[in-house]
C-alpha cells in the first residue's frame, strides 16, 4: 500500500501534486470566479462579519497563520488565528458578527471540534476546512471546504498541509470575488498561478538530491534556527515543527526582525540557520538579518526563486524553488522543508510514519 515508496511521509510528500489539483480541480477555472459547492455565504453576510476566527492545532494551525495574511490582504476583513485549546479558555469575543474558519486534517480534533460548537452556540457561523468527508468537524459546521488529500497515514501532516493552504486562498479569493475588494486581473493572475503550482511542486521534488544532502550534513545537530520575514516566517514555523516531529531536533522559528530582540545571543560558530526568502518586498531586509547571522559564524541553508542570485553569496547551500506570485509562495517553500525534516529523519534511523510519543488523530482535550 505504499506503492513502492518505503513510508508514507515520503508517498504523501509525493502526492502532492496531485492533491494540490484535486483540491482545485472545478473550484478554480481561469475566467470564472472561484465555485465553492459547500460554502453559502453571500455578499450581504460577508458584509456584516466584522471578524473572523481561524482556529486549529498542530500543522492545521500552522497553515491557519497563512490564511490570516492571505484573507487579510484579498478581503480586507481583520483575521485573528489561535489554537484552539488556547481560545477555548480564553473567554473570547464571538457573535452573529463572528465568522469562524476551524482547520483539521482528521476533523475530529477534540479541541478543534469544542470550538466549533461553542462558536455556534454564541451565534457564530462556522466554515470546516477538512480532509475527511463525514468527521464531526464537517458534519457540525455551516460550511465546508473538503480538502481533496486522500487519506494521510504518516502521522507528520504534509499533504494535507498543503491542500489546507489551497482552501485558505481559495477561501480568500471568493471573498475578495464577493466583496469587490480586488482588481479582477489581479485576481485571475492568482487563480493562473495556482493552477501552475502542481507542476512547480513537482519539480521540486523531482531532484533531492541537494536536500539529501544537507540532512545528512544537519542530521547530528541539536539545534536549529529557521528564520522568516513575512511569509516566509510563517513556513519557518511549520518547517521547526516538522523537523521536530520527524527528526526529534530542536528547533525555533524566528522572523527575521525578531532576532536582534534577544535571540541572536544563542547564534554562535557552526550552529545551522535554514532561511526562506520568497517574499520580494522583504528580500533585502531578510538577507541582512541573514549577514548578521554568517558574521557570528552561522551555517546557513537559504531557500530562494530562481531569480534571486545573492543569496548564494552568503549561503552555505541554496535550494532553489521556481517562481511564482508572494502570497501563494509557501506552497512551493514548505516542501523542501518537508523533504529535509524527512531526510534527516532517515539518516538518524528513525520511525518517520510514526513518531514517538504522536497520534494521528488528537481526540482528547
Ligand atoms: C503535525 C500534525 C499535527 C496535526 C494536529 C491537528 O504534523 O500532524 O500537529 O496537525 O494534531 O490535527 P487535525 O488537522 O487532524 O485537526
Amino acid at each position: 500500500e505504499k506503492g513502492g515508496y518505503a513510508h508514507f511521509t515520503i508517498k504523501e510528500i509525493y502526492e502532492q501534486p496531485k492533491a494540490l489539483k484535486d483540491t482545485m480541480t472545478g473550484r478554480i477555472v481561469p475566467g470564472k470566479k472561484v465555485k465553492l459547492d459547500d460554502i453559502h455565504i453571500t455578499k450581504e453576510m460577508l458584509e456584516d462579519y466584522s471578524r473572523i476566527y481561524i482556529i486549529a492545532c498542530g500543522t492545521a494551525y500552522n497553515a491557519g497563520l497563512i490564511g490570516k495574511v492571505a484573507i487579510e490582504n484579498l478581503a480586507r476583513i481583520p483575521v485573528e488565528v489561535d489554537v484552539a485549546s488556547e481560545f477555548r479558555y480564553r473567554n473570547p469575543i464571538i457573535d452573529a458578527k463572528t465568522l469562524v474558519i476551524v482547520i483539521s486534517q482528521s476533523g475530529e480534533t477534540a479541541d478543534t471540534l469544542a470550538v466549533s460548537r461553542e462558536a455556534q452556540k454564541f451565534g457564530a457561523r462556522v466554515i470546516a476546512i477538512t480532509n475527511v468527508v463525514g468527521s464531526s468537524i464537517a458534519r457540525e459546521a455551516d460550511d465546508v471546504f473538503y480538502t481533496w488529500a486522500g487519506p494521510e497515514i504518516g502521522v507528520a501532516s504534509t499533504k494535507a498541509y498543503l491542500t489546507m493552504l489551497v482552501a485558505i486562498y481559495s477561501i480568500g479569493i471568493y471573498f475578495a470575488e464577493l466583496l469587490g475588494t480586488q482588481q479582477e486581473s489581479y485576481l485571475e493572475n492568482l487563480k493562473k498561478e495556482l493552477l501552475t503550482l502542481p507542476e512547480k511542486v513537482a519539480s521540486i521534488i523531482a531532484d533531492t538530491t541537494r536536500i539529501e544532502h544537507f540532512a545528512d550534513k544537519i542530521h547530528t545537530e541539536k539545534d536549529v534556527f529557521f528564520l522568516g520575514r513575512g511569509l516566509d516566517y510563517q513556513i519557518a514555523v511549520e518547517a521547526s515543527l516538522k523537523l521536530k516531529e520527524l527528526s526529534y531536533i530542536h528547533s525555533e522559528a524566528y522572523p527575521g526582525g525578531e532576532l536582534k530582540h534577544g535571540s541572536i545571543a544563542l547564534i554562535e560558530d557552526d550552529i545551522t540557520v535554514i532561511a526562506s526568502l520568497t517574499q520580494r518586498d522583504l528580500l533585502e531586509k531578510m538577507q541582512s538579518n541573514i549577514k548578521e547571522v554568517v558574521s557570528r559564524g552561522a551555517k546557513v541553508m537559504a531557500i530562494t526563486f530562481e531569480d534571486n542570485h545573492d543569496v548564494e553569496h552568503f549561503s552555505d547551500e541554496v535550494i532553489i524553488i521556481p517562481n511564482t506570485m508572494d502570497l501563494i509562495a509557501p506552497i512551493l517553500a514548505v516542501v523542501p522543508l518537508q523533504l529535509l525534516a524527512y531526510y534527516v529523519a532517515l539518516y538518524k534511523g528513525l520511525d518517520v510514519d510514526k513518531p514517538r510519543n504522536l497520534a494521528k488523530s488528537v481526540t482528547v482535550e
